[in-house]
């Protein structure tokens, strides 16, 4: 049988290879016939030996795993995001930072395409893909291993044992949206608004087998955790050499003049590329520059994003909507007639309020000048009077809510149309959604339709009703499996343990963000002391300015809010807000070290918490500004370049004993 093996592999190895050819190389050798005819085979054989069938197969690809939900992962090292420029003197204002940072050095930068995708973080364990995780906020990612496995042009097995880690962007290409969004069309489904929210709609697909159909692509950039490198080309090169896909249109260049080049180019030939790119970036390309540069609490200061200007096209204004938020604010929308910018298929923009309403002219049926901007929500700029039909009406915001008919506030002084209904159903599911979300309580499956099913069937009517939702109640709702109101429960409960700061966001207290939250809680403690606040208090606490104090007294003025909070204390969320407090006398305090290995009584994220509680900073890749490497089982390369730069190297047991003595 052993011909029927080595055939195997001749035939999965040749389809690997054509695939990369055609997937990240553009360049196919073969035509698709050939390809199909050798994949045929391949089936055949695997049908007949399945004791045979290679894990990295072509036919293995499409991952028919059904995933419950999605777990999460913590990035080992965080993944952070750049810094934006829009201009060459914002690019030449970076350039001089670096160069007084690096005043000796001499400076490359390495210019990459900005692809509009998602970004992902892939971890290989021994030459084998064990996991992949979109970027989430940051610290915490979505497991999406299964869907990743479906791109093609994603190794699935390396060509040798190593253990790294990749990140990348996750696209769709141009023909692939389009494609996916006419089949969407024909079947009556929603159209993607452009490529980037169709490839993150599609890898955070929880079954497997329709990312599998979305024909995803993907750019990887960096190598995490490799030591062999120095410079950011030679994490594209190594990443090649593993058969990942790259981008090759990077440049090496060698001062910001030939970066300005780079960018003029791509400026005027982006609309060329298979796939969107929605400006460039600039990175110090030595590794040892990097280091020396820097980071800031969000971004590398070694790098930065140029992105491209805006663009504005006109379209017809056919309505426009009002949406109700949860303060009572009644926010309008111009619906248009669909326009592609950018890539982008826009068919509502902000209007923002009555004032920008009034300043723009805006009538019904008026051709406008409409602009978007990356990530930002498309706006409404400009009318061309010119082409304004006689007639039309000019648009007056509404004196009744859409939501709840009552009479709406407009006054001079205030640019917002306001609803003060406290009954209006639109403000109160926006306040549980807001209640639930991820910044506030966080609670899993409460999404914004599920808040308003809840909402419309009565069984919730206000946040602290979520609390004693009945199984029974819930399972006839549409969609709503028992397996899935299990998870809503259990998430609702868990919920309760939520941290102080959080929670106090949660309220939705007018002007009292995220930040708020968090100074509130340190300086009040508990629920209870915050909602006896004064005014003289609050003015006195350190960034927290005059309209944030009043909102906060109008807040817990209102004794509906006083309810509130006494029946969240009496349902037991009560959080303490506790600070801990470690001694900086201890022998990790603002060390850099490194984990390397499998550990075995924690977690390696358990092991970095621990450290960074106690001031160590975690890095990935061992280097001569490290004091300190803690090795698990089978340590490689990390071990052997610690060695050879002679830094302290501990095990984990050691490391575990040195814990507990803190
Ligand atoms: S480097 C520290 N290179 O742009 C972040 N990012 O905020 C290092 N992106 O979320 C990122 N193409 O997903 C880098 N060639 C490229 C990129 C790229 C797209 C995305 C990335 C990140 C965002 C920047």
């Amino acid at each position: 049988m052993q011909h029927i093996k080595d055939e195997i592999l001749k035939l999965v190895d040749l389809l690997n290879k054509y695939s990369y050819q055609y997937y990240v190389d553009d360049n196919p050798t073969v035509s698709d016939t050939e390809y199909d005819t050798l994949y045929k085979q391949l089936e055949k054989l695997e049908k007949k030996y399945p004791e045979y069938i290679l894990e990295n197969s072509p036919t293995r690809r499409v991952g028919d795993v059904v995933l419950e939900e999605f777990q999460k992962v913590t990035h080992t090292i965080p993944m952070l995001s750049l810094s934006n420029t829009f201009s060459i003197d914002e690019i030449n204002d970076f350039d001089g930072r670096i160069r007084k940072l690096l005043p000796e050095n001499k400076i490359e930068y390495i210019c990459e395409l900005k692809i509009d995708g998602l970004a992902i973080s892939i971890n290989y364990e021994n030459g084998k893909l064990i996991e992949a995780a979109t970027r989430g906020d940051g610290m915490i990612g979505e497991n999406v291993t299964e869907n990743i496995k479906t791109i093609f042009s994603i190794p699935k097995i390396l060509k040798d044992n190593k253990t790294f880690e990749v990140r990348g962007e996750v696209y769709l290409p141009k023909k692939s949206f389009e494609l996916l969004n006419n089949n969407r069309e024909k079947n009556g489904e929603q159209l993607f608004a452009n490529p980037r929210n169709a490839a993150a709609g599609s890898l955070r697909q929880l079954d497997s087998k329709i990312t599998a159909k979305r024909k995803l692509s993907a750019f990887i950039y960096s190598v995490v955790g490799e030591n062999d490198i120095d410079s950011q080309e030679e994490a594209l090169i190594l990443a090649k050499e593993y058969s990942f896909p790259i981008n090759t249109n990077y440049k090496l260049c060698k001062n910001i003049t030939e970066v300005g080049e780079y960018i003029k180019y791509w400026e005027e030939n982006k609309n060329n590329l298979p796939y969107d790119i929605d400006g460039i970036v600039i990175k110090v390309n030595s590794f040892s520059s990097q280091e020396i540069v820097g980071y800031t609490q969000k971004s590398p200061r070694w790098a930065t994003a140029y992105k491209f200007p805006e663009e504005e096209l006109a379209t017809k204004l056919l309505d426009v909507e009002l949406s109700v938020g949860r303060t009572g604010i009644i926010t309008p929308v111009a619906v248009l007639e669909p326009i592609n910018i950018s890539g982008s298929v826009v068919s509502k923009a902000s209007l923002h309020n009555k004032d920008i309403i009034n300043e723009l002219d805006i009538h019904i049926g008026d051709m406008v000048i409409v602009k978007k901007a990356g990530e930002i929500i498309p706006k409404v700029v400009r009318v061309v009077r010119e082409l304004r039909k006689e007639n039309s009406l000019k648009y007056e915001m509404p004196n009744i809510c859409p939501s709840c008919k009552e009479k709406t506030i407009t006054r001079e002084d205030d640019p917002f149309t306001r609803c003060v209904n406290p009954n209006c159903p639109e403000q109160n599911i926006r306040k549980i959604i807001h209640f639930a979300s991820r910044d506030a309580l966080n609670i899993e499956g409460l999404g914004d339709k599920v808040v308003a099913t809840l909402y419309e069937k009565k069984l919730i009517q206000h946040v602290i009703d979520l609390y004693s939702l009945k199984k029974e109640k819930i399972i006839d709702l549409e969609r709503m499996g028992e397996k899935s109101v299990d998870n809503l429960l259990n998430a609702i409960e868990d919920s309760k343990n939520i941290s102080l700061d959080r929670l106090i966001y949660a309220l939705g207290i007018l002007n009292v963000g995220k930040k708020a939250g968090k100074i509130l809680a340190e300086n009040y403690g508990t629920l209870l002391s915050f909602s006896k606040a004064t005014m003289e208090e609050l003015i006195g606490l350190q960034d927290v300015g005059k309209i944030t104090a009043e909102s906060i007294i109008d807040y817990f003025s209102d004794k509906n809010n006083l309810k509130f909070i006494s029946d969240l204390i009496a349902l037991g969320i009560n959080p303490t807000y506790t600070k801990e407090k470690i001694s900086e006398d201890n022998l990790f305090n603002e060390k850099t070290v490194v984990l390397t290995g499998k550990l075995i009584s924690l977690t390696r994220n358990e092991a970095k918490e621990s450290l960074e509680r106690l001031g160590a900073k975690v890095t990935g890749s061992v280097t001569k500004n490290t004091d300190l490497v803690v090795t698990g089982e089978k340590a490689g390369s990390k071990l052997k370049k610690a060695k050879e730069l002679n830094i302290s190297v501990i095990s984990e047991e050691e490391f575990i004993n040195l814990i507990k003595e803190v």
